[in-house]
């Protein structure tokens, strides 16, 4: 890839996705949100009554669908065998099942291959997600890891889920536990990324900082 690739990884609710959206949108790039692949493979996994902890199930599921990944950071969608799933991979039966098939190793086979093909064919992108820098794009020109507080994360999750801060917050540190203490590509902070702690900053400082970084003017 000789265009420019910015990775962003974080929690859950650390601001990555509205973060790297306005990002690639700054910078003319497209945008590729990982979480969404993951939580896409979960749909189809639900969807075919199949249970998220058989990990030999889950293989199999993921060997048969086809992703459609759009990278357009104004209108991202995504596609499992041609139906858009956008809506219901943002519920609370994928979002309660998505860190049991992420977490096999043959899925994250699958999507970091597909990623990479998404991230060669651009020429500018900015990708977000838990293993970027590390693992997906381990050459990336900027790699950031974003941070808040677990009550600041459940404050902003709750706002978009309508689901109320207690359940928002243990659901948060569940999936951050899990996430974090995977055998595969655990989530964890690449030793050169840089890190923000966005508890106390606005998107747009997010933002403006990740631009300075790049050597954009502001
Ligand atoms: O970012 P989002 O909350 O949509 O991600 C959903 C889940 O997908 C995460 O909790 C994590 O289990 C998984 N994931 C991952 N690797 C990525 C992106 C997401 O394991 N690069």
């Amino acid at each position: 890839n000789g265009g420019c690739v910015v990775a962003v990884d974080g929690p859950s609710g650390s601001g990555k996705s509205t973060v790297s959206r306005r990002l690639a949108v700054a910078l003319s790039a497209r945008y590729l949100d990982t979480g969404a692949m993951y939580r896409a493979v979960t749909w189809a996994v639900l969807r075919a009554g199949v249970d998220p902890s058989d990990a030999a199930a889950v293989a199999a599921v993921c060997a048969r669908v086809s992703l459609d990944v759009g990278t357009d950071p104004q209108a991202p969608h995504i596609r499992v065998d041609g139906v858009p799933v956008d809506g219901p991979i943002r519920g609370v039966d994928v979002t309660a099942a998505v860190s049991a098939v992420a977490a096999v190793p043959a899925v994250r086979a699958a999507l970091v291959a597909l990623q990479r093909k998404i991230i060669v064919a651009a020429d500018r992108i900015v990708v977000e997600g838990r293993d970027i820098g590390t693992v997906v794009a381990p050459d990336a020109d900027l790699k950031v890891y974003l941070t808040a507080s677990v009550d600041e994360r459940a404050r902003r999750r709750s706002g978009e889920n309508m689901v109320d801060v207690d359940t928002t917050a243990a659901d948060l540190r569940r999936r951050d536990q899990f996430d974090s203490t995977r055998a595969a590509d655990p989530l964890r902070r690449a030793t050169d990324a840089v890190e923000l702690d966005t508890t106390r900053l606005g998107i747009d400082e997010v933002v403006s900082r990740l631009r300075e970084l790049l050597g954009v003017r502001a």
